[in-house]
């Protein structure tokens, strides 16, 4: 099974490129651009790599982001990214990014921006990797400044598929974000929310109904309302699950906790991820592996996962069904 997990061709759909930042490019861009670490070394910073909720991970992966500095340091981060890809047989991949941490630095918009796409389209060049760029929201900081964000944005609007909404998620609902989310609408972006990873349904509700989200990353609170789970179902609302992330941060207790399996028994669409693979213990392949390991999933099971993800990506309809015929080779 391990083989099949493997050799499966794979889409991933929640991948936050500042969290596939590895120890050694971060000490390697600290010293190039001068920036201080608070590690000696990379057995520091392994150490340092133990979580206890979101936040207490959120304010390291912060720390961390702060040696990204100019376009080539953004080309760096994605293009190694782009080779675990290759790694991980991943042929499509829809990666987000977090703007306001880069802006607040006084590193703009375009220098983040055209350091990723450029190593996307080197990506598809050079491996025929798919992609697209999502811009995600800091939660933690005001819609006003969302505001801001989204107008610069505008401004790379043939770069961007849509907008989502991330970092520290107790205390910050979607409905913060109303007014952002609908202008991004208007504008034509595709729109995603994390929502359900720590807090309750209600944010999930919020998600939905007052931003009008196409996807929900994580979702995994869902579990706990019949009603919320039935709409899900019924209306096949694609969830991106990432189980590393969920263990690492002690959203279930340990992996044979973990809620995937029963929500996929339900009937729901839900997709496997990697969230921030250089800080969750590994790539795509190994959450397929510790789940398949931890919870007994079957062939067709992870089959499924996988078409899931083709089908709840933003790729156009021609290349989504020539991606399913690829996977459905591995059917039966
Ligand atoms: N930013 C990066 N990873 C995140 C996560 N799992 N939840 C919220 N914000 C994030
Ligand atoms: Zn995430």
């Amino acid at each position: 099974m391990i083989d099949l997990i493997e050799k499966l061709p794979k889409a991933e759909l929640h991948l936050h490129i500042e969290g596939s930042l590895e120890p050694e490019l971060m000490f390697k861009l600290a010293k190039k651009n001068n920036i201080e670490i608070p590690y000696k070394t990379i057995d520091d910073v392994k150490k340092a790599y133990e979580f206890s909720n979101l936040q207490s991970f959120l304010d390291i992966y912060y720390a961390g982001a702060n040696v990204l500095i100019s376009k080539e340091d953004f080309y760096d981060l994605t293009w190694e990214y782009i080779l675990k890809c290759v790694d991980n047989n991943i042929i499509h991949t829809e990666i987000f990014f977090d703007p306001q941490t880069h802006t607040s630095r006084g590193v703009s918009f375009e220098t983040v921006i055209s350091g990723i796409k450029e190593a996307l389209e080197d990506a598809n060049k050079k491996f025929g990797i798919t992609s697209q760029i999502i811009m995600c929201f800091l939660r933690h900081l005001s819609q006003e400044d969302a505001l801001k964000t989204l107008d610069e944005a505008l401004n790379f609007k043939d770069d961007i598929i849509g907008v989502g909404l991330d970092s520290s998620e107790l205390g910050n609902p979607p409905s913060k974000f109303e007014k952002v989310f609908k202008k991004a609408q208007e504008n034509g972006f595709k729109l995603v929310a994390h929502a359900g990873e720590e807090a309750d349904v209600l944010y999930i509700y919020e998600a939905l109904d007052l931003l009008h989200i196409q996807r929900i990353d994580h979702g995994v609170q869902s579990i706990k309302s019949d009603e919320l789970m039935q709409r899900l179902k019924d209306e096949q609302i694609p969830l991106t699950v990432c189980p590393n992330s969920n263990i690492e941060l002690k959203v279930f207790e340990n992996y044979k906790e973990h809620n995937i399996k029963k929500l996929l028994d339900f009937g729901l669409n839900v997709t496997v991820n990697s969230d921030d693979p250089a800080y969750f213990k590994g790539y795509l392949n190994q959450n397929f592996i510790n789940l398949y390991e931890n919870l007994e999933l079957s062939k067709e099971d992870i089959v499924k996962l996988v078409k899931n993800s083709f089908n709840s990506s933003f790729i156009e309809d021609e290349l989504k069904q020539k991606y399913i015929k690829e996977v459905k080779l591995y059917e039966g």
